[in-house]
């Protein structure tokens, strides 16, 4: 069985700064609901690579819903191969094979109060919950963006531009490595400590996060208030054969001696497992899950079209909200404790813990 993806047209490259580029894509309107997003969110891209065939990575949505646009933005890694490509080959007219948009970084409210982090090419997300709310919600949105320099930039003018249409609603504070040095932890939580009503929304490279995630969590930022993105890279294919993704995984858990948060290798429940899920206003029942096979294999099986990216626990595409019984993961390396602790699993680790289970897709 083939996964599902689907091959758009590129309409336009738009060179953002000297490092980073939108990929606006072309979605027919017979696939407008199939990619249908919310703020936040990431499309799943196949780069074309002479070792590996393709490349898979995930990149945010920089556009936001109510505009009608897709666009992806990339900017350069050292040694990243699939963005280095996308910066110096792609262009309008081109086509690439994605998966629809998937992906839990996105805010329940768009009329709260926002509190955004956003470091370097991490802004890409943010910036989409921030035009989102200033354009379609009635709360205030504050955004502490973080470079390396002037020209790293992105999206500077149109910032300028929320920032003077909506100044009663909009603050922006730019933090240039250059000038100020690395933020600190000690000024993250003092700069935070000014809206800690607001829900926080964070991403950028990982000691950024790290340094907003403590200074959040000492500020006493409830879970459900406080939300951060991982960049994520996928090892796997998920546009080849299952098959050949699962033979794939196999090796890659073998090399894998990580140990993450609430990984189990077996099943704890062998027996068939009363199973209940909730997806797209669709509600499924099965009796016959033993375990053999991760939950989100089972589902596949069933012919259920439960969302999915990575395959390796690495992205967070695949999640659910556990709503009675238990799921163990044989691999986490995207879900925190508090994550685990709001009842969310990944359903391509899922393994059954109870003999019933009741899962949601819809958060
Ligand atoms: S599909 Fe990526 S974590 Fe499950």
């Amino acid at each position: 069985m083939a996964t599902e993806s689907f091959v758009l047209k590129v309409t336009e490259v738009i060179e953002e700064t000297a490092d980073a580029r939108s990929v606006v894509f072309e979605v027919p309107s017979e696939l407008q609901e199939t990619f249908a997003y919310t703020p936040g969110q990431f499309l799943t891209v196949a780069v074309p690579s002479d070792q590996t065939g393709l490349a898979a990575r995930c990149y945010s949505l920089s556009s936001s819903p109510h505009s009608g646009r897709h666009q992806i933005t990339v900017k350069r890694t050292v040694d990243g191969y699939a963005s280095n490509w996308i910066c110096d080959n792609l262009k309008a007219g081109d086509t690439l094979r994605l998966l629809p948009p998937s992906g839990i970084f996105t805010p329940k409210d768009v009329d709260a109060d926002f509190l955004l982090f956003g470091g370097g090419s991490g802004i890409t997300p943010v910036i989409s919950i921030a035009r989102t709310a200033l354009e379609k919600g009635t709360g205030k949105v504050v955004l502490f963006y973080a470079n390396r320099d002037q020209d790293s930039v992105i999206f500077a003018r149109e910032l300028t531009e929320l920032s003077a249409e909506y100044a009663e609603r909009f603050t922006v504070v730019h933090w240039l490595e250059s000038v100020q040095g690395l933020p600190s932890e000690a000024g993250l939580q003092l700069f935070a400590s000014y809206f800690t009503t607001y829900t926080a929304f964070c991403c950028g490279p990982a000691p950024f996060m790290k340094a907003v995630s403590t200074a959040l969590r000492n500020l006493e930022f409830p879970r459900e208030r406080r939300h951060q993105e991982k960049f994520v890279s996928l090892g796997g294919n998920p546009f080849g054969d299952v098959e050949e993704v699962l033979a794939a995984q196999a090796t890659l858990a073998e090399a894998d001696d990580a140990d993450d948060e609430g990984e189990a290798e077996e099943p704890a429940f062998a027996g068939p497992v009363a199973l209940e899920v909730e997806l797209d206003g669709q509600q499924y029942a099965f009796d016959d899950w033993k375990g053999e096979e991760v939950l989100l294999e089972f589902l596949e099986k069933k012919g259920v079209q439960a969302p999915f990216s990575c395959r390796e626990g690495n992205c967070s595409s695949c999640a659910c909200v556990v709503l009675e019984g238990d799921l163990a993961m044989k691999h986490n390396d995207v879900l925190d404790k508090d994550d685990l602790a709001d009842g969310i699993r990944l359903t391509c680790q899922g393994l059954p813990l109870t003999d019933t289970l009741k899962i949601s897709y819809n958060g």
